[in-house]
């Protein structure tokens, strides 16, 4: 342990279990003094007793919901020095089964719970003129793409959008905002929903042979989450073994 977050507070937003669960641990070992916030009161509480933290129940789509989770971190901590917004879903669905409502939901937690962390992080982050606001991004979207994710790729490539729009509006608050765009990460839901059909697949077509871990991603949060990046604003970083790399699909080059 470096304590690299010694005394930062950080809310993770999406931290029951995956990828934010893998930056809570992460931020933890390097000192940071979490709060966790999710819509799965069971995993969430049981991942925040796991690390001895605070928890809320949270819908991140609600702006009420996201103001008390920053509420929770002001009167449990006294500050707010980093959000991570990583709470997202990923139906697979194409888009000519996708009803308005399918459309409405993804919107509303990956890109309007973008927006509701953001705001709800803001107020205590201006008053302090510091603050680090990072989120989940991904390299569908932005990059990338398959069927079935037509309106998970818009969000994904709307919150690099976003991230831009208030790293500018922010940059005179000393309030820094980033993203990270992993690629292909195995975690829980990903083995129960994609399969490992799914994953054979991936293997085959990512460089390094191997699909990224949560804890792979959550050492590019922890990079910008930490002093190392006070310059950095207005950009993602992309964790994914090299995997938007291949021109074609016979990449492996034989031995000599
Ligand atoms: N796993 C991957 O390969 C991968 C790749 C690129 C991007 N991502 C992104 O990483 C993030 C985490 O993905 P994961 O694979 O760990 O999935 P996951 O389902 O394990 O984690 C998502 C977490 O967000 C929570 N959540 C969902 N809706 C919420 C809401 N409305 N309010 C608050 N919390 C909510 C879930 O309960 C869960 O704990 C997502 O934003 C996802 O889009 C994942």
């Amino acid at each position: 342990m470096t304590e690299r977050l010694k005394d930062k507070v950080a809310l993770i937003v999406g931290g029951a279990r995956g990828i934010g669960k893998g930056i809570a641990l992460r931020f933890a070992e390097e000192g940071a003094r979490l709060v966790l916030a999710d819509s799965e009161a069971e995993a969430g509480q049981a991942t925040a007793d796991e690390l001895g933290v605070p928890f809320i129940g949270t819908d991140i789509s609600q702006m009420a919901d996201a103001e008390a989770a920053v509420t929770l971190a002001l009167t449990h901590h006294g500050r707010l020095d980093i959000i991570v917004q990583n709470a997202g879903v990923y139906p697979w669905q194409l888009i000519e089964n996708t009803s308005t409502d399918d459309w409405d939901r993804v919107m509303a937690v990956n890109l309007r719970g973008t927006f509701n962390a953001t705001r709800a992080a803001l107020v205590p982050m201006k008053a302090q003129r510091s603050g680090r606001m990072l989120y989940t991004s991904s390299i569908t979207g932005p990059h990338v793409t398959s069927p079935g994710h037509g309106h998970y790729s818009a969000t994904k490539a709307g919150i690099n959008g976003f991230i831009r729009a208030a790293a500018l509006e922010f940059s005179g608050y000393g309030i820094t905002v980033n993203g990270v765009e992993p690629g292909n990460i195995l975690t829980e839901a990903i083995q129960q929903h994609r399969g490992a059909a799914y994953i054979k697949n991936m293997e085959d077509s990512i460089p390094l042979g191997r699909l990224g871990s949560p804890r792979d991603v959550a050492n590019a949060f922890l990079f910008l989450a930490s002093d190392d990046a006070s310059y950095i604003t207005g950009t993602t970083i992309v964790v994914d073994g090299g995997q938007l790399l291949p021109e074609g699909k016979d990449f492996r080059m034989a031995p000599p």
